[in-house]
């Protein structure tokens, strides 16, 4: 397996950014929501309210920033660049931010043109995201870095399980909008979206960046080749089981369990591996990567008693579990090792721009920050501790616990603020940075 990333590949900040920022904005909404929801908060799986947070997570920041994400790993992990990646982020991000707010809307005031529209923004950024990305996978095959080929299986399934999820997921917002009778296909949209989109894109990224980012062993060869295999053949088997009606239950949950398995065992792999990891003191990202992955594992006790007998409650818990603990802590890790690298990298492009004299490479370095100051440890740290109290809340809001139905919201707006905070502060840094690198070329001129 490749272990090394090519960063000269890295696309512009343009590309990334606009779609990570949007975690921060999403999470706050869903946060302020929340709030105002109060004593209702996920009081039930099926009211507005819980259908409008659900999509402000999965699409405002899960989605957001995997869709962003993705194309930085495409272009230096794979050697894939995404063709006419900036006019497609032009497109792509106001419709899939514009969409997201509308279904938001739609659920929250049961109101058909918000949902019809919806479907309209969000199926014009995910086709064309799609669209272009499987166009560059197509055209780039043959120089894909050989040691890729492991991560590229995950990340089209994921791809794969994104269309599917979309489809089943715009037919059910097409018809709630045009008021006819809903289609069976909630389970495959939940589930392709939770185990194939964010499952899936999540492990083909432990098993390359993990390694790299956290210094830990490498995941094992059988792991790396058959589970992002399994997976989508698990989760085809369950959508052909729910589509042909007489078929047993316990089918099914066999399947289910299996899946839950599969899953379990990534979980205890990666948990092993951050243990045993070379460097001894867990950064901001290790943190995060525990809580995502202590969520997983809770993922297989939720689903037992979710499947014997407390439906209703139990499901809102693992709903959570996955998408606030699981998804939701890797994503917001990851954002501390891309945000200050990705900044970091185009402060020292900007040292070889125009205009700059090659020998004053050194008088310029001086006065570039290094990319561990971008965003401090303690600050980082700090903003984990409120996401580890804010995951804990909506576990336990979920549960059903009354206090912790008006501590969620609140929670939420802490945790998104500390983080818009110190992206904010970063990106203050840098352009600091940019205009001192400009200023000394100025001077030099002169
Ligand atoms: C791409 C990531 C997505 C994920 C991970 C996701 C996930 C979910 C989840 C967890 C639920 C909650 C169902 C429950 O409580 O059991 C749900 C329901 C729903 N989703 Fe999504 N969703 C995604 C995208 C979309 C998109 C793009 C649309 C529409 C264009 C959409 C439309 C819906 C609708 C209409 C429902 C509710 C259906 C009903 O009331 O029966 N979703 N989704």
């Amino acid at each position: 397996m490749q272990r090394a990333l090519d960063f000269d590949k890295t696309p512009a900040l343009g590309v990334p950014l606009p779609f990570l920022l949007n975690v921060p904005l999403f999470a706050l909404l869903a946060g302020l929501l929340a709030t105002w929801a109060g004593p209702d908060f996920l009081a039930s799986r099926w009211s507005g309210q819980t259908l409008a947070l659900t999509h402000l997570w999965t699409l405002g920041i899960l989605g957001s920033a995997m869709l962003g994400a993705l194309l930085q790993i495409l272009a230096v992990a794979c050697n894939v660049p995404t063709p006419g990646i900036g006019r497609l982020v032009r497109w792509v991000h106001p419709l899939l931010t514009t969409g997201t707010l509308l279904l938001a809307a739609g659920f929250l005031w049961w109101w058909p043109t918000a949902w019809l529209s919806a479907v309209i923004f969000l199926a014009a950024a995910f086709l064309s995201y799609l669209a272009t990305v499987a166009w560059g996978l197509w055209l780039h095959r043959r120089q894909v870095y050989r040691g890729a080929r492991e991560i590229l299986v995950p990340v089209r399934a994921a791809l794969a399980s994104l269309a599917l999820t979309v489809l089943f997921g715009a037919s059910l917002a097409g018809a709630l909008g045009l008021s006819l009778t809903l289609p069976d296909w909630l389970g495959s949209h939940v589930l392709w979206g939770l185990a194939g989109w964010g499952g899936l894109l999540l492990m083909g990224m432990t098993f390359q960046l993990l390694p790299i980012f956290q210094v830990t062993e490498i995941y094992p060869k059988a792991m790396t080749r058959w589970l992002p295999l399994l997976v989508p053949i698990l989760l085809l088997a369950w959508t052909a089981l729910d589509a042909s009606e007489g078929l047993p239950r316990p089918m099914r949950e066999t399947i289910e369990l299996i899946l839950i398995a599969c899953y379990a065992l990534w979980g205890a792999t990666t948990l092993q591996r951050l243990w045993t990891r070379k460097r001894p003191t867990p950064e901001a990202t290790t943190l995060f990567w525990y809580v995502s992955m202590l969520s997983l594992l809770a993922c297989a006790p939720l689903w037992i008693w979710m499947t014997h007998g407390h439906g209703p409650q139990a499901s809102l818990v693992l709903g959570v579990a996955i998408i606030v603990g699981v998804l939701g802590s890797a994503v917001n890790g990851m954002l501390y090792k891309i945000v200050p690298f990705l900044l970091w990298k185009h402060a020292q492009d900007s040292i070889s721009g125009p205009g700059r004299d090659p020998a004053m490479a050194r008088v310029y370095l001086k006065v570039l920050p290094k990319m561990a100051t971008y965003i401090s440890e303690t600050a980082a740290q700090a903003q984990w501790a409120a996401h580890l109290a804010m995951t804990l809340g909506w576990l336990l809001a979920a549960a059903g616990w009354q206090p912790a139905r008006h501590a969620a919201g609140p929670l939420l707006i802490l945790s998104a603020l500390l983080l818009a905070f110190n992206l904010g502060r970063a990106l203050l840094r840098y352009r600091r940075a940019v205009r001192a690198v400009a200023a000394v070329a100025a001077a030099h001129a002169r």
